[in-house]
């Protein structure tokens, strides 16, 4: 994970709900930590990361906020950046009229992909993007600063797959002008591993496993990459042998009748923690055993359930702590 850190770029993504935006943020926290202005950002309208650092949401849509020294946040809507990189073209019409015109609408239809382009477009801007001079001098949040990793927050597997795509796809459709040139630019960065890094969360279940290992088969088949890491999100302590829960069980038999009910409720808790661990276990050893045959396997670390009534920041630098730790 170490070098994981190190490049300019990581891609969250994997299994709808598992957890990506919660590592995403994790990973921002430890980028921040190692002392690289570290940005995570997300797709869509979401503000997930202000909402999690107790920050008001930017000001206008697209900014940059700083949640804690060194980390920044952002929301990159895809729509957005397709009106903003066509109003380039455009000259002076307003992000307004062109959304609501016909050529918009045209281009959107006729360009499937453009949206998840651009989006990405902005994203390798954020990457390339220098320190200028009045950062180092200030070491502050400024819109103009560099940052020397952006964590992306991913939508799910297929989504994520098609976005990765795009450049390929459009790079076959438009051959020459602006766009041509910045797809060939973002296929070149998100196909070097020097430059940039896939990581799966999943949860240990079979849904999960098998849309990390078809993630796998797609970042190869369309990037000629593997995934770096895979984070199994969740997962649920060992805390009693078969013999225990054993043990538990024939004790609910023996229990004076008005606490009954309570030692079977908690009989159940503990097998159901039981059962799901030994599914997650299996599922963890099915993920190493049938991976990414030939290519090289990625890192597999675990995030253990937290059982608090909300996954506040606390809890975030908790996973951010146990994930430096696996390094
Ligand atoms: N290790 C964990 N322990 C307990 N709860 C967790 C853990 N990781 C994530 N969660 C909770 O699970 C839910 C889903 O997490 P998160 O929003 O990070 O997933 P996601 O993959 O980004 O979801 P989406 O696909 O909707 O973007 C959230 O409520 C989050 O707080
Ligand atoms: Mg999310």
């Amino acid at each position: 994970m170490a070098s994981l850190l190190q490049r300019k770029l990581i891609v969250v993504t994997g299994k709808g709900g598992t957890g990506k935006t919660t590592v995403a943020s994790a990973l921002g926290l430890l980028g921040a930590r190692s002392g690289r202005r570290t940005l995570v950002a997300e797709l869509g309208d979401q503000h997930r990361l202000p909402d999690l650092f107790g920050r008001s949401h930017p000001s206008h849509p697209g900014a940059e906020i700083e949640l804690e020294p060194g980390l920044w946040s952002t929301s990159i809507d895809p729509e957005r950046a397709l009106f903003e990189w066509l109003r380039t073209l455009g000259g002076r019409i307003s992000t307004r009229m062109l959304a609501a015109s016909s050529t918009f609408q045209y281009f959107a239809a006729a360009a499937p992909g453009a949206k998840e382009l651009v989006s990405l477009v902005k994203v390798r801007e954020l990457c390339e993007r220098r320190h200028t001079d009045r950062d180092r001098r200030h070491d502050s949040a400024n819109e103009d600063g560099g940052y020397d990793l952006v964590v992306l927050d991913a939508p799910a597997t297929g989504h994520a797959l098609a976005m990765l795509r795009s450049p390929r796809t459009f790079g076959a459709i438009v051959r020459a002008g602006p766009l041509a040139e910045q797809a060939q630019a973002v296929r070149a960065m998100l196909e070097d591993p020097a430059h940039s890094a896939y990581l799966a969360v999943a949860h240990g279940t079979e849904m999960a496993v098998s849309e990390t290992l078809e993630l796998e088969e797609g970042l190869r088949r369309q990037l000629d990459r593997d995934l770096d890491a895979v984070v199994v999100n969740g997962t649920m302590p060992r805390r009693f042998t078969r013999q225990e829960l054993d043990s538990v069980s024939s004790a609910t038999g023996k229990t004076a009748s008005d606490s009954a009910p309570l030692v079977e409720a908690a009989g159940q808790a503990a097998r159901a923690v039981y059962e799901r661990g030994r599914v997650q276990r299996t599922q963890i050893a099915r993920l190493r055993r049938q991976r990414f045959a030939g290519g090289k396997p990625p890192v597999l670390l675990t995030i253990p359930f937290l059982f608090t009534p909300e996954l506040d920041l606390t809890a975030v630098h908790e996973i951010a702590a146990g994930l430096e730790r696996k390094l």
